[in-house]
């Protein structure tokens, strides 16, 4: 693959209504899958996230990507993921790409074991507790549709409601072209 088939992608921010659509199953892995990807992982690096969606850039795709060596987690493209078991429950801070200077303690399964398949369309498990599963869970949110503020409680609500205002009026403003 060369550079010049890696797609002009950049960063979709809230309230773009592509971040609500459910994503549909992927059924061909191709080349065009994988440059997706690749363009994503490095948005991803350039934004300093640790996950993405494939609808954050735009794109109506169920693949996520996720990275944090530090971490020990490798850079990680899956398709198609879906949970199969969890356990726990834990309180974490989140905030997501498409909603910045947003944060909240939001309250989910503390470990996981997914099913998805890779690039290739290979089968593949993980198994993944504290911030990796936090991670997931986010990410797969956004193939269905669902965001982190869906989550907030009220008081998260209120709280942010003039964060979220700034950013719908910022994205009524690149709707205009001014
Ligand atoms: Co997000």
């Amino acid at each position: 693959m060369t550079t010049s088939d890696k797609p002009e992608l950049s960063l979709v921010l809230y309230p773009d209504p592509v971040l609500r659509r459910k994503t549909p199953t992927v059924t061909v892995f191709d080349g065009k899958l994988r440059s997706l990807a690749e363009a994503m992982f490095e948005i991803m690096a350039a934004e300093r996230g640790i996950g993405l969606a494939a609808p954050q850039v735009g794109r109506s795709v169920r693949l996520l990507v996720a990275a944090f060596e530090e971490e020990g987690v490798p850079p990680t493209a899956l398709v198609n993921p879906k949970v199969v078991s969890s356990s726990g429950s834990v309180v974490m801070t989140e905030g997501c790409l498409s909603f910045p200077g947003i944060f909240a303690e939001l309250r989910r399964a503390e470990s996981i074991r997914v099913e998805a398949q890779d690039l290739n369309g290979e089968k593949i498990s993980i198994e993944a507790d504290g911030l990796y599963a936090r991670v997931l869970l986010h990410e797969m949110d956004h193939l269905d549709g669902r965001l982190f503020i869906d989550l907030f409680s009220h008081a998260q609500r209120i709280r942010t409601r003039p964060a979220l205002r700034e950013l719908e009026k910022a994205w009524e403003r690149r709707k205009k072209g001014v």
